[in-house]
């Protein structure tokens, strides 16, 4: 099988080309990647040159580029390509409007040209907005509050769309939050880590009781090679990991297992239209397709901290290039 993964020098996709390489040796795997900010080869250094897979450097919403790249015959697109970072859609919308709703258009269009047989969008919990209690289904009504989830709800619409009027295989995933290897130090968890092993002041906006489900990224690899199998074209599959936590009782546990002392944590101001809490129905994805979390939260937790614990040089040379400026905007200067 021949995959076209876009944004495979991310968090989530490099975790992902690791996992599909492992996982299946048969599969051909080419990495299309506009290595923005976030995009990192040293995430692929490893296996740059292992058989089956290639890296071409491009923009998802470079329509002749994509043209062409297609014209090479894929078997399935896996996009995790976009602009990701809640707050920096606050700052600045325009490149989230470029890449996640311009940018998988184009890949749709291409997809239907070329009569692929598989489009994956990778997309995400907030397209549904904040819930305060039960769990959103894949029917519940689309609600998004920041900038960065708009443009996800407006690609998952453009992917319903070309499957109505085209029939394009286009299948949505809607995961929770991620954690593991690889993620950019401007979310969470890896901010939490890098910024306590540097005894910085770990920033909690707002009250910190806003509650995210935290899935192992492993796992969303896993439920995307199930969906890429047995998924059912024009359907909507919720990937969560049943793990819902305050972000204070996240950070509390991680400076305790970091051995770092709580006074660390400063509280700042909140994010506007903050989402208070995220949290996912599964049920479809266990049933239907027989996928399951594997990984329990404090195994999955425990991991990405010895993986920062022992990546430093990966971190430290994000931490002091350009990402500074966005830091001191953020942070600093607020
Ligand atoms: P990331 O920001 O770490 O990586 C995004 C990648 O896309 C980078 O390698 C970047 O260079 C690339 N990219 C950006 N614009 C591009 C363009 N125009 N053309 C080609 N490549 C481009 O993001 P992530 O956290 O790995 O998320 C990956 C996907 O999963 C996103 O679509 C995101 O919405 C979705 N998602 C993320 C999470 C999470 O917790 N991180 C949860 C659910 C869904
Ligand atoms: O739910 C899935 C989404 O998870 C993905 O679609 C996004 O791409 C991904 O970035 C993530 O979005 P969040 O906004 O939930 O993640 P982030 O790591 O930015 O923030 C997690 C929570 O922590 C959120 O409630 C905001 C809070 N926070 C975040 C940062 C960066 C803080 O309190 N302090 C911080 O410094």
């Amino acid at each position: 099988m021949k995959l076209l993964v876009t944004g495979g020098a991310g968090f989530i996709g490099s975790n992902f080309v690791h996992y599909a390489l492992k996982e299946h040796p048969d599969w051909e795997i080419t990495n299309l990647d506009k290595l923005t900010y976030a995009g990192n080869l040293e995430n692929l250094k490893d296996i740059q040159d292992q058989p089956g897979y290639h890296f071409v450097k491009g923009d998802i919403a470079d329509r002749k580029f994509v043209d062409k790249l297609l014209g090479q015959g894929f078997d399935v697109i896996v996009n995790f390509a976009a602009e990701s970072h809640v707050d920096r859609s606050i700052l600045d919308a325009s490149p989230f409007i470029e890449t996640n709703i311009k940018g998988t258009q184009i890949l749709l269009e291409g997809a239907r040209q070329y009569k692929l047989g598989r489009f994956i969008q990778v997309s995400t919990d907030e397209v549904y907005g904040s819930i305060d209690s039960g769990r959103f289904t894949e029917e519940s009504t689309l609600s998004p509050n920041s900038p960065y989830s708009a443009s996800k709800t407006a690609a998952d619409l453009l992917c319903r769309a070309y499957f109505k009027t085209h029939r394009l295989p286009a299948i949505i995933t809607r995961c929770t939050n991620n954690l593991g290897p690889y993620q950019f130090p401007e979310k969470l968890i890896p901010l939490v880590i890098t910024n306590a092993l540097e005894d910085k002041p770990v920033p909690v906006y707002g009250d910190g009781l806003n509650i995210r489900d935290w899935i192992f990224v492993v796992d969303h690899c896993r439920a995307l090679d199930v969906v890429i199998q047995k998924g059912q074209p024009g359907e909507i599959y919720n990937i969560g990991g049943d793990n819902e936590k305050t972000n204070l009782e996240l950070i509390r546990k991680l400076l305790e297992l970091l051995d770092k002392p709580q006074g660390l944590i400063q509280f700042v101001t909140d994010r506007p239209a903050h989402d208070r809490r995220y949290a996912l129905d599964c049920a479809k994805i266990a049933t239907e397709l027989g996928w399951k979390p594997a990984f329990s939260f404090e195994k999955a937790l425990s991991a990405t901290v010895d993986w920062y614990l022992k990546n430093e040089s990966w971190w430290r040379s994000i931490k002091s290039g350009e990402y500074s400026k966005y830091y001191k905007k953020m942070y600093l200067e607020r």
